[in-house]
């Protein structure tokens, strides 16, 4: 007693959350909100989220489920290369940036955009950019598994040359090859997970099949996670946060043809916390969590003190919600942070 270790987050943020819609978002919702101050939520819902009555129309149903909370959902809007600069500009207020999926390359993604070629994305990008609304990219490209990442590099490339005062986000970076590309442009940013700063392939696959940590992008080799995990304990200016925390039902994880993500909301600051501590960084875990996202995209928020101790937590075996059930990421196990209080 009196020397236990604790620390303090200060508006912790999740800048990309998948948070789903009815019971699934009662469930997962207050999972996030209870701990972080704010989510950049993802809009591949289904159908997508594409108009303006859809999306103010979600982010209620998001307060409403998380309404005990003082809690920010930042939306985000599915892009279509069509979009005019009138909708755009009428809707910029509304969202905090738009997200883009290459057509089929996972969840829910089937109306995502048939071509990256610069031509066929123009319309839409020149008027985000006369908007300053900011881009967020699944950056993958259709090739073999463990490559798609690193063959999406010059994509990324064409896109911030093209449009200089474009924001554009690499979503979920798993290689060392985004690492490295994020030091080449002004306008590229990067969101990593807690996950991919822990896994590799071979925890997925390498054993036993463990289905619930398989998700797309697929988790790489020794080699990028350490890049990554470099990049996130030094909190890189450029790189935020982001869980991509993506719950499916346990009966559609634990099957033939299992649906990809990890459900992390719930351990997230603990795990980060427990990381951080490892390779006595804490000192920049603030930085990751919150400060760079406030950086980059500008956000108030009102005062939210996570405190942690380092005591042990047993993680739930499986959250449920009526008829809706997830399993998180160390389903079962025991992690050695704990949160204590939020003020
Ligand atoms: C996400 C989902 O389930 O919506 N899945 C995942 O594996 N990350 C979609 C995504 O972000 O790719
Ligand atoms: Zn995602």
């Amino acid at each position: 007693m009196g020397n236990e270790m604790v620390f303090e987050l200060n508006e912790p943020l999740d800048m990309h959350l998948h948070l789903r819609d009815a019971d699934m978002l009662k469930l997962v919702g207050p999972l996030t909100s209870k701990t972080f101050s704010g989510a950049l939520i993802m809009p591949n819902l289904v159908p997508p989220v594409t108009t303006k009555e859809a999306l103010l129309a979600y982010k209620e149903r998001i307060k409403e489920a998380c309404k005990d909370d003082n809690f920010e959902p930042f939306v985000t809007l599915f892009f279509k290369n069509d979009y005019s600069y009138e909708f755009l500009e009428d809707i910029k207020n509304d969202i905090i940036g738009i997200k883009l999926y290459p057509a089929g390359i996972t969840t829910n993604s089937e109306t995502g955009v048939s071509s990256m070629n610069v031509e066929n994305l123009r319309p839409t990008l020149e008027s985000m950019s006369k908007l300053g609304i900011p881009l967020c990219i699944h950056g993958e490209t259709n090739g073999f598994v463990m490559d798609r990442e690193k063959e999406f590099m010059p994509i990324y490339e064409s896109l911030a040359v093209a449009f200089p005062d474009l924001k554009i986000i690499m979503e979920h970076i798993t290689t060392k090859e985004a690492i490295e590309l994020l030091d080449k442009y002004d306008n590229l940013y990067a969101t990593v997970t807690l996950h991919h700063l822990l896994i590799t392939l071979d925890d997925v696959a390498g054993g036993m099949l463990a289905p619930h940590l398989f998700c797309k992008p697929i988790a790489k080799r020794p080699e990028d996670r350490t890049a990554l995990l470099n990049a996130a304990l030094k909190a890189h200016p450029k790189l935020m946060f982001g869980s991509d925390s993506a719950p499916h039902p346990k009966h559609k994880k634990e099957c033939c043809g299992c649906a990809a993500g990890v459900f992390t909301s719930p351990i997230a600051l603990q795990v980060l916390v427990e990381l951080f501590e490892k390779h006595n960084c804490l000192d920049k875990l603030n930085a990751f969590v919150s400060t760079n996202a406030k950086k980059i995209y500008d956000l108030n928020l009102t005062n939210k003190t996570i405190k942690l101790i380092k005591k042990d937590f047993v993680v739930p075996a499986i959250y449920e919600y009526k008829n809706e059930n997830v399993v998180p990421m160390y389903a079962g196990e025991t992690i050695s942070w704990s949160i204590e209080s939020i003020n």
